[in-house]
């Protein structure tokens, strides 16, 4: 554990990296609250690094005022936020890099921040741990991502969000897949971690699950389809995360989840469509789940840094919030794991989930 030899804290500043997700505004609301309850000032950093490369930082002022009432419940986040401009590699228009990373720096002291509060996945907890090096203030990470993939916690925020509208779309999607008698595929997020397929498609009753950590086999998903419906049209719900590898030699253009649609139209015979969720994963007013744990590690996060330590992440394991050494977070994303209990149960209920 990292502890810093500091003077009190008496400002903070608190930002939202990486891809949005509904529960932002939870953790910003929190942060403010807890902080603003100890005497210190509260300074939102607009649209992730980049309000710190505008000359002045973009900046929005958090009081207990700014954050109560419906903020709780508001989708997206108050502050903005970025994928794009590595300060590292900053882009100019003329296709050329620079390294803008000194400019960051010197926002974070020219505006007298003492401690940040980052909300990011494990890319900004990445990106923050490189920046913040050199600047000799304390910093915490909360840790937000649809697809569940940081290290070192059981949730991210915004993660059940996601989990529910996907389990929401397989609601809708069966009784148009019972009318048909239809295959309905439905392409859930997911780049490099299946949990949001997991989840979302066991609470769902997904007949087949695929994930990028997994292989599967598209004939061996046929068979499953024609087992299940004793071959005769009937309604099958297949979800795909969009990372899982395009069938073998499929070489068209567009969706995994419509290839593989197409795929197992061919093989089974029977009506196959596709869905592809997108964005709608990433909006709208968030689950109690992710107001929850956005308020409980929101709250945490400025009891870590009131207690003096530095370059931890708030982190939920086992019902509880707690905070882990952020050595342990910048390793990478997070995998479904072979052996997890889902896995097992998704197995137990008859459900595809690959071929390993
Ligand atoms: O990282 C979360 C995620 O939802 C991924 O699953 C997805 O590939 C990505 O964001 C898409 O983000 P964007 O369209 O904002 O680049």
């Amino acid at each position: 554990m990292t502890q810093t030899k500091q003077a009190a804290i008496r400002k903070i500043g608190v930002l939202t990296s990486g891809g949005d997700c509904a529960g932002l505004n939870a953790v910003i609301r929190a942060v403010t609250d807890a902080a603003v309850g100890r005497g210190w000032e509260v300074v939102g950093l607009l649209n992730g690094h980049l309000g710190l490369l505008s000359t002045p930082p973009d900046i929005l002022p958090l009081t207990a005022d700014t954050v109560r009432g419906d903020l709780l419940r508001a989708g997206g986040t108050i502050l903005g936020t970025t994928t794009k401009g590595d300060p590292f590699k900053f882009p100019a228009e003329d296709g050329t890099t620079s390294d803008r990373s000194e400019h960051v720096r010197a926002a974070i002291r020219e505006l007298g921040l003492e401690a940040l509060v980052v909300i990011g996945g494990d890319g900004s907890m990445r990106l923050f741990d490189r920046l913040l090096e050199g600047v000799g203030i304390p910093w915490v990470g909360v840790p937000k991502t649809i697809d569940n993939d940081v290290p070192g916690t059981e949730f991210a925020v915004g993660f059940f969000t996601a989990v529910e509208i996907v389990g929401q779309s397989l609601d809708r999607l069966a009784s148009h897949a019972a009318s048909h008698r239809r295959i309905m595929v439905l392409e859930v997020m997911g780049r490099d971690s299946g949990f949001i397929a997991l989840f979302g498609g066991i609470a769902g009753g997904a007949d087949v699950i695929l994930m990028p950590e997994f292989p599967y086999d598209l004939e061996a998903v046929a068979a499953h389809v024609r087992k299940i419906t004793h071959d005769w049209p009937s309604p099958v719900l297949v979800v795909v995360a969009e990372g899982v590898e395009k069938p073998a030699g499929e070489r068209r253009k567009g969706n995994v989840g419509l290839a593989i649609a197409n795929s197992l139209q061919n093989l089974t015979g029977f009506d196959a469509r596709c869905t592809v969720l997108g964005h709608v994963q990433r909006g709208g007013t968030p689950a109690m789940f992710d107001r929850l744990l956005g308020s409980a590690m929101g709250a945490r996060a400025v009891s870590v840094l009131a207690s003096g330590q530095n370059r931890r992440m708030v982190a939920w394991q086992g019902g509880l919030v707690t905070d882990v050494p952020l050595a342990d977070v910048v390793t990478g994303p997070r995998f479904v794991a072979k052996d997890s209990q889902l896995i097992r149960t998704a197995r137990r209920l008859g459900t595809y989930v690959g071929e390993f």
